[in-house]
């Protein structure tokens, strides 16, 4: 997209204490993030995610441009009983920046 994925890195940091992307990526406190693109909502195996979480997956959920920028901006509200604690990017220019970067770890 037209982030910029070395300014993006510096925005996952804030996403670092729970999510993996890359080579060793693993489920930690929230899932890993790679082939994110295209994944249905609340699909990582191995992962205990909330019943909100999944019934958005069941009802046909799928992690793209849109979705995440709707997600990232407000979790809670488009989401309503996610157990993601974070309040939001509230920057689009820093929210293209870490979708360009998140891109980098899926082929979709
Ligand atoms: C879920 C991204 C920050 C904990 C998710 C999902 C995405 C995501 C895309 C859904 C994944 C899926 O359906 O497989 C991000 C990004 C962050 C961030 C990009 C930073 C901007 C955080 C932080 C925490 C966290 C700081 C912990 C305090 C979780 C948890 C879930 C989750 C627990 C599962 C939610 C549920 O099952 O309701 N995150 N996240 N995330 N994230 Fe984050």
């Amino acid at each position: 997209a037209q982030g910029d994925v070395d300014k993006g890195k510096k925005v996952f940091n804030k996403c670092k204490a729970c999510h993996m992307v890359g080579d060793k990526a693993k489920n930690k406190s929230g899932p890993e993030l790679n082939e994110l693109f295209g994944r249905a909502a609340g699909s990582k195996d191995g992962f205990k995610y909330s019943k909100a979480m999944l019934a958005k997956g069941e009802d046909g959920l799928v992690w793209n441009e849109e979705t995440l920028n709707a997600f990232l901006t407000k979790p809670k509200a488009f989401v309503k009983g996610t157990k993601m604690s974070f309040a939001g990017i509230k920057k689009q220019k820093d929210m293209d920046n870490l979708l360009a970067y998140l891109g980098t770890f899926s082929t979709a």
